[in-house]
Formats: C-alpha cells, sequence, structure tokens
C-alpha cells in the first residue's frame, strides 16, 4: 500500500499551497512506462513521472548524511530576507546602474551550510543552496550519483533526440523558499528527493501574459510580475494567465520541457527540500514548419533583442527605438 500513502500525503500537501489569482490544472501523474507519458514529453508537455527510479540511489540525502559525507569544499548558496530566490545573472549587473541583487551569493561549506540552516528561526533570513553536482564531492556521494539511473537518461536523450546533458544542479532549500516564474533554455528532468515541491508552470505561449524582464537584463527570462501582489496596471495580461500545477514528492521526476515557464516552490511546513535537476540541450530544428511554434518565436525574439542592444550599445536606447519601429506602424 505504499503507493496509496505516497498520493494520500501529495493529497494532503496540494491543500498547503498559496493560492494566487490565476487557478492552475493539474499535470498528469504517469508512469515512466506508459505510452501516453512519451508521447507527453515528445511532444514538449510537462509530465511526472513516478516510477524513473532516477535518484533511488540519492533518497536518503539529507542534511545530516550530505553534511558527514559530502566532504570539505564550499558550495554556491544564497540567502533572502524573505521566501524568495529571484535569479539574477551576476555578469549582466553593470548594465543595470544602481541594480540591487535581490538575494545575497556566498560560498559556504557544507557544514556552514547545515548550521545556518537549523539555526534559522521564522522570519529570520533563508538560505538556499545552489550547486552543480562536480567531482569535488566527497566518495560515498560520488557512488550514490553514479547510482543514478543513467541507462533511463541516456534512453530519453536518444528517444526525443536531445542534445548533451549539460549539468547536474543540486539545491536544497530551506522550508517554504520560492524560486519565482522564470524560463530556462534547456530541457529538465526535475528529481525531487526530500520533501514537497510545488511547480507552477506556463506554457511557452503565457510570454505576454508574464513581462519577462529585458534580455540585457541581470533578471532576464524572470517575469516582471509578482505573484502574491500583481501590478495588473503595468502587467493588465497578468490577469488572463493560464496556469499549470505539479506537486513532486521524493522518487518523482518533472519532466519541465524548455522555454516553459515554471514557479518552484518548498512547500512550506514540510522541511528541507533536496532536489537534482539534470539540463540538456534541446534537440537542434530540423525543418521549420510554419507556422512557428509559440517557443520559435521566443528564442527569436530573444535574438533580435539581443542584436537590437548590441547594436546601439546602449540599454537605454531599446526603448525608443523599438517605440519607433512599432508605435503607429504596426498598431
Ligand atoms: C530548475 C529550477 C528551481 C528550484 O530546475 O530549472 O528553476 O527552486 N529550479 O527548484
Ligand atoms: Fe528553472
Amino acid at each position: 500500500m505504499a503507493a496509496a500513502t505516497a498520493e494520500d500525503t501529495l493529497r494532503e500537501v496540494s491543500k498547503e499551497v498559496k493560492q494566487y489569482t490565476f487557478t492552475p490544472e493539474p499535470i498528469p501523474r504517469l508512469s515512466c512506462t506508459d505510452p501516453k507519458a512519451e508521447k507527453l514529453i515528445a511532444n514538449e508537455q510537462p509530465v511526472i513521472l513516478t516510477d524513473t527510479d532516477l535518484v533511488k540511489s540519492a533518497l536518503h540525502w539529507n542534511l545530516d548524511y550530505l553534511g558527514s559525507n559530502i566532504g570539505e569544499g564550499t558550495y554556491t548558496v544564497y540567502s533572502s530576507s524573505n521566501h524568495k530566490f529571484l535569479y539574477f545573472d551576476e555578469k549582466k549587473m553593470s548594465y543595470v546602474p544602481g541594480f540591487v541583487p535581490p538575494t545575497k551569493h556566498m560560498d559556504l561549506t557544507f557544514d556552514e551550510f547545515k548550521s545556518k540552516v537549523n539555526s534559522s528561526s521564522p522570519g529570520s533570513e533563508r538560505y538556499y543552496l545552489q550547486q552543480a553536482l562536480n567531482d569535488s564531492v566527497d566518495q560515498r556521494i560520488v557512488m550514490d550519483f553514479m547510482g543514478f539511473n543513467w541507462n533511463w537518461i541516456m534512453e530519453q536523450q536518444k528517444k526525443f533526440k536531445w542534445g548533451q546533458l549539460t549539468s547536474n544542479l543540486l539545491l536544497i532549500g530551506m522550508d517554504g523558499v520560492i524560486t519565482p516564474a522564470h524560463y530556462d533554455e534547456q530541457q529538465n528532468f526535475f528529481a525531487q528527493i526530500q520533501g514537497f515541491k510545488r511547480f507552477l508552470l506556463f506554457e511557452p505561449s503565457q510570454f505576454e501574459c508574464l513581462y519577462p524582464y529585458p534580455i540585457f537584463h541581470p533578471h532576464d527570462r524572470q517575469s516582471q510580475v509578482d505573484f502574491d501582489n500583481p501590478d495588473f496596471k503595468r502587467f493588465p495580461k497578468f490577469r488572463d494567465v493560464k496556469g499549470h500545477e505539479a506537486i513532486v514528492g521524493p522518487g518523482d521526476v518533472l519532466y519541465l520541457p524548455v522555454y516553459w515557464w515554471h514557479q518552484v516552490e518548498s512547500v512550506p511546513n514540510r522541511g528541507v527540500t533536496v532536489s537534482v535537476n539534470f539540463w540538456y540541450k534541446s534537440a537542434p530544428t530540423e525543418k521549420v514548419v510554419y507556422p512557428l511554434k509559440p517557443q520559435q518565436k521566443v528564442a527569436m525574439m530573444r535574438n533580435i533583442e539581443k542584436m537590437i542592444t548590441d547594436a546601439l550599445n546602449d540599454a537605454d536606447e531599446v526603448p525608443p527605438f523599438l517605440r519607433t519601429m512599432v508605435l503607429g506602424r504596426y498598431t
């Protein structure tokens, strides 16, 4: 009856999550052997896979085990004065004078991270470890890592003609941490290890409703909309946003398609979350089919925006340039 218990827990968890101005539709939970799951992935639609055994060898990874076994290296940790960890690209900070990073980046040993997490009290600073897994970890963690279901990972890559696996990010978050809505430019199998995460997902076509920052901004690819307090005057189309929801627990793997928007929330009051993602390059476009898909248009817009910004060599000139090009001519 283990399966029923997991489903019951997920049902409980689904009642504990935040409510927003939109009502998301559930993403299907399927066996990885179900032909429907394969079809969804082939069509770049998200799906939760319940039985991949992808990170079975790491399901015991908690703070104590990692603290005793991960080794002496340092890890990328972000701290935030609230629950939100809005990503920013440090390389783009110089383009936006006066940009204030919303979180602090620090390099901590695992023990330092662990003691910060354990000594935190409600309302105090929150911490989120986000570190690419590499060979600097100690033997026992390497063994667990080698025990990941790499066969399955390779099979998927082949089946869907994806490019190379580029990285695995290890994410260890305190209770209630939130990664605000953004999209990534890679395919992602997101494996949950400890605790529960809730994903709010939006199709690439929802670009208009989510108002991403300009491409040269440190928050490139992130939504400007604050889901907790949306400014409908600035972002009126956010009223019409259509979302989906996926709640993942230990052993679940979410397929998160390239260019799909996601906000990721560690479910509050359920402890620390541990996850590992698998990022792959997407398949190269073989033959262009019209009309273009929304994600292809997003990619095109990124290229055009980049070209204009580079050519003008001044981010401040981009908005008037685009206005002159479009307003009254194409409007
Ligand atoms: C991702 C991602 C954030 C998180 O894997 O692409 O955005 O908090 N993860 O898990
Ligand atoms: Fe992401």
